[in-house]
């Protein structure tokens, strides 16, 4: 039996369209559970949108709609951009399904049967953009003097009647879970940080609203409805079919990993462990904390105007070649900041000219001057091995164990090394001057190649899908040839080799008009 592996993305607000922070999100969590797929795991992937709260409720109120009618058509969105994006998850799930109110209700009733619960009054700070409440030592001061959250956001002075949930009575507990799962919270610095936090100590949260009804009802208590995080965090049981004991609990429960941006951090490695032990449910292994994705240096805004619409970048460049360079050009636990001039150098100096390039000269060269088949009798020599081993090296063994980490960049690194060593065997064994002097050579010389490409192809997939497909299909590698274990266990250079219309399949891009292109 494979080893199960459920894997999660932060559910987006649906209060606008995506950008591209939600995008790449969302395309490193494709990226992962492609990547587990190959490896023979049986992977459950799970996005969504998260539909309650008060930035809901006003964002619609200003637009004159209902909270609903805004949350179906920006949900749309989401799902739309997650097609082009050929993300490929098992479920999408919306905070206003039905099953995730029942999810959302049971978990709070097994909080509250563990005595957790109690209701008092709150007075304190509330920033409705970020959905969090903050304590007063916690606000920095404006260009203007007001108050604002430590993410700058502005915040209101909020008192009502709400339920707290008994947080205070879980830092021991909490800290012995970092202590004993140092891979908890990830990377290093995330969970540095939010040690100091809870070491600070922790204060009781309130965890319903009154003062407006675009929530779960809290069962039981009219008038209030959950705190948004605390049926936003609760999606990722609501999935797999709790409070039921379905199957899908009993083997991907509890998830491998929650991916997040690193501002929701507190509410994943914080709030809800604490939440889940209060109701007795086993804690995910692990929440791995991404940088944010800049614009130029910047944060986008609209009030900056400079928002990236994700659907446009797709439109300019390609899917896969966004994915690639999403990836590959920043560390994955660290900030970044992309312009079109860094998508354009790093496609055509990587995808065009190196990869593309590889694959397509030697198949178009098999095309032509081989009927579209060759079987290698030559006897392998040391170079070729050589080659062979180190590409090997590469795809199987080097960016799967980056992979594991997330260390996506230095996993394509690693592959693209091996990509420049196939380069560097073309040029120096030049099977096109062999043709003719020794044509039992050339074969050898392409067949090594061709087992090569197909070792490259195999393991950049989760990365670049549909490119990955292309030139698989054109070296008419079998589907089940086609994943890591295939790596090792087979080399299509020792048998007949068969090319079957190969095209480019990463054309050299331009900037666009505007961006510094012509
Ligand atoms: N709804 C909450 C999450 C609830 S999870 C139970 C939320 N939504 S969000 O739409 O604001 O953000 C969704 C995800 O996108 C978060 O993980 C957030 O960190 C991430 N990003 C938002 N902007 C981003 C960038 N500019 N760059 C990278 N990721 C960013 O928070």
């Amino acid at each position: 039996m494979a080893d199960p592996f459920y894997l999660t993305t932060a559910i987006h607000y649906p209060n606008g369209k995506p950008h591209i922070g939600h995008a790449y999100e969302t395309i490193a969590a494709d990226v992962l559970a492609r990547f587990h797929r190959l490896m023979g795991r049986d992977v459950r992937f799970q996005t969504g949108t998260d539909e309650h709260g008060l930035k809901m409720a006003q964002k619609a109120r200003d637009l004159g709609k209902t909270p609903r009618e805004l949350a179906d058509e920006m949900s749309g969105h989401f799902r739309d951009l997650f097609d082009k994006l050929d993300i490929k998850y098992d479920r999408f799930i919306r905070t206003t399904d039905d099953d995730h109110y029942r999810a959302s209700q049971a978990i709070w009733q097994a909080m509250e049967a563990n005595g957790d619960l109690y209701l008092d009054r709150y007075e304190g700070w509330y920033s409705v953009r970020d959905e969090a409440y903050y304590a007063e030592s916690e606000l920095i001061e404006g260009e203007g003097g007001e108050k604002l959250s430590p993410q700058g956001t502005p915040v209101e002075w909020t008192e009502e009647e709400t339920w707290f949930f008994r947080l205070s009575a879980y830092s021991d507990k909490l800290l012995a879970l970092y202590e004993e799962n140092p891979d908890f919270i990830r990377p290093e610095s995330r969970r540095n940080e939010v040690m100091r936090f809870v070491e600070g100590g922790l204060r009781d949260l309130s965890v319903s609203r009154t003062s407006f009804d675009w929530g779960v009802p809290v069962p039981g208590s009219e008038g209030h409805v959950m705190y948004v995080w605390v049926d936003a965090l609760t999606n990722y049981l609501t999935g797999l079919g709790y409070p039921d004991d379905t199957p899908e609990m009993a083997k991907y429960w509890p998830a491998d990993l929650h991916l997040v941006g690193k501002d929701i951090t507190r509410f994943h490695t914080v709030y809800w462990p604490a939440f889940l032990m209060s109701a007795g449910i086993a804690l995910p292994k692990q929440v791995y904390a991404h940088g944010f994705l800049l614009n130029k240096g910047q944060k986008e805004s609209k009030s900056l105007g400079n928002v990236t619409d994700p659907a446009e970048l797709i439109e300019a460049y390609g899917v896969d070649v966004l994915r690639y360079f999403l990836l590959r050009e920043f560390s994955f636990g660290q900030d970044g900041s992309y312009s079109h001039e860094a998508i354009v150098n790093r496609a055509n100096s990587e995808l065009a000219n190196s990869f593309g390039n590889l694959a397509q000269r030697v198949m178009s060269f098999i095309a032509k001057n081989c009927d579209g088949a060759i079987t290698a009798e030559a006897p392998v020599e040391q170079v070729d091995d050589q080659l062979r081993a180190r590409v090997r090296q590469a795809c199987a063994v080097e960016l799967p164990g980056q992979f594991e980490k997330l260390a996506f960049a230095a996993g394509l690194e690693a592959w693209m090394q091996a990509v420049y060593a196939c380069n560097a065997y073309v040029d120096e064994q030049a099977p096109w001057a062999l043709r003719k002097t020794d044509p039992e050579r050339m074969k050898r010389v392409l067949a090594t190649l061709c087992g090569c490409i197909r070792d490259l192809a195999v393991a950049v997939a989760p990365v670049i899908p549909a490119a990955s497909e292309k030139i698989l299909d054109a070296l008419t590698i079998p589907s089940e040839q086609r994943d890591y274990a295939a790596l090792s266990a087979n080399d299509p250079s020792m048998g007949t080799i068969t090319v079957e219309n190969p095209k480019p399949v990463f054309p050299r891009l331009e900037l666009p008009a505007g961006e510094g292109g012509q």
